[in-house]
């Protein structure tokens, strides 16, 4: 982690990778072919962020939505898990990133589980990047789940209904111990939110870019900080008040 954050580079980056699909009929592939061309992207998007020192990366892997999906497809992106849970955790863990799987995990069969469970444990003490991937994961469940465990507070009486607002809240959301994303890239060409992390973009910068997702590189991660460089965040206030508060 960085003792002094450089104020251009943001702590926490997030992703919708989007476009395997389009990548892989371009080519006359089925769609999981894409998925597996995706599987590269992640991997030069884990090591630009080490590069960086971005504290912590946040992908949609899978959204909730995604079940309806070719059964297929959702078999393949399973498999694909499967062998990245299996390949890619000891060289993470050899680069101190720390894994972690967000979303509603539950859904998913027993050995992928038990796989995430394993490599959240065996990864959970490294500090060089916090690496979220989200699966089965939607934002609007996201902000279901946190209003429950504070409801769930509440009776227990652990927290006061009347006194609750934005902070008392927060530690309730997925990815409460990361910095506030600061970037949001959508690669692909929509330009959407698609029910990804909701509460937790309040003042991200969005990045949007038709690249499609296979074909991102370190090139076009470099683009994107590059812009971001570039924003002027003012949280709500004017730029002036920006200004001489730096
Ligand atoms: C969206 O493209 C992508 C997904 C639903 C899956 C993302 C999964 C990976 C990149 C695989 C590897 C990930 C990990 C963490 C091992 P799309 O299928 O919607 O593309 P389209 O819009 O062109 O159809």
């Amino acid at each position: 982690m960085n003792a002094t954050p450089d104020p251009n580079v943001p702590r926490h980056v997030a992703i919708v990778m989007d476009g395997n699909g389009r990548w892989a009929r371009r080519r006359g592939q089925p769609r999981s072919f894409g998925h597996r061309a995706g599987q590269k992207a992640v991997r030069e998007a884990v090591e630009f962020c080490l590069r960086r020192h971005v504290e912590a990366l946040t992908l949609f892997a899978f959204s909730s939505e995604n079940w309806r999906r070719p059964d297929d497809e959702v078999g393949a992106l399973m498999e694909l898990f499967l062998r990245a849970l299996d390949r890619e955790v000891e060289e993470l863990h050899g680069n101190g990133v720390r894994v972690r799987f967000v979303g509603e995990l539950a859904a998913f069969a027993e050995g992928i589980r038990t796989r995430m469970h394993a490599a959240m444990e065996k990864t959970r003490g490294n500090t060089a990047l916090a690496l979220n991937v989200c699966v089965n994961y939607g934002g609007r469940w996201d902000i279901v789940q946190a209003a429950r465990r504070a409801a769930l507070a509440v009776r227990n009486g652990e927290l006061d209904a009347e006194a609750l607002d934005e902070a008392n809240i927060a530690p309730y959301f997925c990815l409460a111990d990361s910095p506030p994303v600061d970037l949001l890239i959508r690669t692909g060409g929509e330009r959407r939110i698609s029910n990804f992390l909701l509460w937790q973009v309040a003042y991200a910068e969005l990045y949007f870019t038709d690249t499609l997702w296979p074909d991102v590189d370190q090139a076009e991660l470099e683009r994107a900080l590059e812009d971001y460089a570039g924003r002027e965040r003012r949280f709500g206030l004017t730029g002036a008040q920006v200004a001489r508060a730096s």
